[in-house]
């Protein structure tokens, strides 16, 4: 077995044989939403720093914490914060989480992030569901060898955020009367928030909100045969003709003013597909 085998098995093994049953459904939290682990019934929790070869989350606004438990009725995986690229993590650090989470037994991956806004219908505070995304200039977590165990080497894009989900999500958001977007994510290294030019670029190549994660989260979960839906929370806007300055702390406050619809969406959609 590769040494990534062999880790990701090593990890996957610790987390089995602390908890009595696994979900079939995992949620990942983004930048300051985290407060939908407030509505889980936790049966286990454990920060990142205690799991073997976990790659440890330092940024604000994300607690790194891996909880199993119950929301509305059934069981789930949530990782309580995310790696990202910029903090300094190879792309497969990135994805190791997600590939722990397929060893035990995950088949669905919902990803929540904040994202700039660059579609001039777009509101901070607005949901979008991710229909696809665009890397622009992230690395792609399954350069090296390929791991047959996990998945193909070619695996095909078409199709990366499960249209079955986005259709479900969409109509929950209809029935609660909750105004979603369906768009184009685009993904970034960061930790820079973007130029005007590349907020214009950007607009330009069809994207309809950028954002620092998700992307390698995707490919890695549709690499290894997972069904992914994810959303993001319009956190500020990318049009800075007349000096508009972005700070992290305003990022996380629209998150946080978000919260509320983007955990009742979630918390439906679980219902109905874990
Ligand atoms: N750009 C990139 N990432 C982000 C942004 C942004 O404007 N807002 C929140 N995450």
């Amino acid at each position: 077995m590769s040494e990534l085998m062999t880790q990701l098995q090593e990890t996957a093994n610790f987390i089995k044989s602390k908890v009595k049953e696994v979900a079939n459904t995992a949620i990942i939290l983004g930048s300051g939403l985290g407060n939908l682990s407030k509505e889980i019934q936790a049966d286990f929790s454990i920060p990142y720093s205690e799991i073997p070869h976990f790659p440890i989350s330092t940024v604000e606004g994300h607690k790194g914490r891996l909880i199993l438990g119950t929301l509305n009725g059934k069981k789930v995986w949530v990782m309580e914060g995310r790696f990202h690229f910029y903090e300094g993590y190879s792309a497969e650090q990135v994805v190791f989480p997600i590939r722990v989470l397929r060893l035990l037994g995950v088949q669905n991956l919902l990803l929540s992030n904040a994202a700039g806004g660059v579609n001039a219908n777009y509101a901070v505070g607005d949901l979008m569901i991710i229909k696809d995304h665009i890397s622009l200039f992230t690395i792609n977590p399954l350069v090296g060898k390929n791991e047959t165990a996990l998945g193909t080497r070619f695996p095909d894009m078409s199709e990366p955020y499960a249209s079955s989900f986005i259709e479900k999500a969409k109509q929950i958001a209809a029935s609660n009367s909750i105004k979603v977007h369906e768009g184009v994510y685009v993904g970034v290294t960061g930790p820079t928030f973007e130029t005007r030019a590349e907020y214009r670029l950007i607009k330009n190549v069809g994207g309809d909100v950028v954002g620092m994660s998700t992307v390698q989260e995707t490919i890695a979960a549709v690499h290894c045969g997972m069904k992914v839906f994810a959303m993001s929370v319009v956190t500020d806007l990318g049009i800075r003709e007349d000096l508009n300055v972005i700070t992290h702390e305003e990022v996380l406050a629209a998150a946080h003013a978000a919260e509320p619809l983007l955990t009742l969406l979630f918390s439906e959609l679980v219902k109905e597909i874990a």
